[in-house]
C-alpha cells in the first residue's frame, strides 16, 4: 500500500538525484526556496520505501495575473516505479494541498517528455518550447483551480 507524507527538502534528494540530476553533484539537487516556511515537500511510499517526491512553492510567475499562485517542482518517481500511478497520486495530493491554501493557479516548467503526463490531469501548455540549461527542453504549463 502506498502512503503520502510530508518530508524534508533533504529527503527529496534520494529521488531527485537519480531521476532528475543523474550524474550531477548532490548540490544540484538543492532548489532555491527549498527551505522557505511556505515550501512543502511530499513523498510517496510503497511498502515503506520512498519511491517518489514532489515540492510545492508559493511562487508567483509574472506571466499570470492570479494573486494566489503555486509552483510545482521536482516531480520525480524512481524509474522502476514509473507508470504505476504513483506520479498521478502525488500530483493530485499537491492539488488538494494547494486548494487547502486557497491557491487559484498552479504552474510549472514541465520537461517536454512529461507534458502528456500532466495533460492527463488537465494541465495545459502556455507558450513555446524553451530550453533550461543542462536540463533540456521544457514547456510552461498551468491549471486554474476552482474555488472550494
Ligand atoms: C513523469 C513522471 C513524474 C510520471 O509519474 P508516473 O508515476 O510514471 O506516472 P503515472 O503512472 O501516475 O501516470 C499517469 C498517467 O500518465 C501517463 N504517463 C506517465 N508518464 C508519462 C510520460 N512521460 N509520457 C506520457 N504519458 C505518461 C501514464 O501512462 C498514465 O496514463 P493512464 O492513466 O492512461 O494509464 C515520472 O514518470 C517521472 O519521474 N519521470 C522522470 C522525471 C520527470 O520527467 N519528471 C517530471 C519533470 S517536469
Amino acid at each position: 500500500m502506498e502512503i503520502i507524507k510530508n518530508i524534508s527538502s533533504l529527503e527529496t534528494y534520494a529521488v531527485r538525484q537519480p531521476v532528475l540530476r543523474a550524474g550531477k553533484p548532490i548540490e544540484s539537487c538543492q532548489f532555491d526556496g527549498d527551505d522557505l516556511p511556505t515550501t512543502k515537500h511530499f513523498g510517496i511510499y510503497n511498502d515503506e520505501k520512498l519511491v517518489g517526491v514532489v515540492s510545492v512553492f508559493n511562487k508567483i510567475n509574472g506571466i499570470f495575473n492570479s494573486p494566489s499562485q503555486f509552483q510545482i517542482r521536482g516531480m520525480a518517481i524512481l524509474s522502476e516505479y514509473q507508470k504505476k500511478g504513483f506520479g498521478e497520486k502525488l500530483l493530485h495530493h499537491c492539488e488538494a494541498y494547494i486548494k487547502s491554501q486557497n491557491g487559484a493557479l498552479i504552474w510549472f516548467n514541465a520537461r517536454e517528455s512529461a507534458v502528456s503526463f500532466y495533460e492527463k490531469s488537465n494541465y495545459t501548455k502556455v507558450g513555446a518550447l524553451f530550453s533550461i540549461p543542462e536540463i533540456g527542453p521544457h514547456y510552461l504549463m498551468k491549471k486554474e483551480i476552482d474555488p472550494q
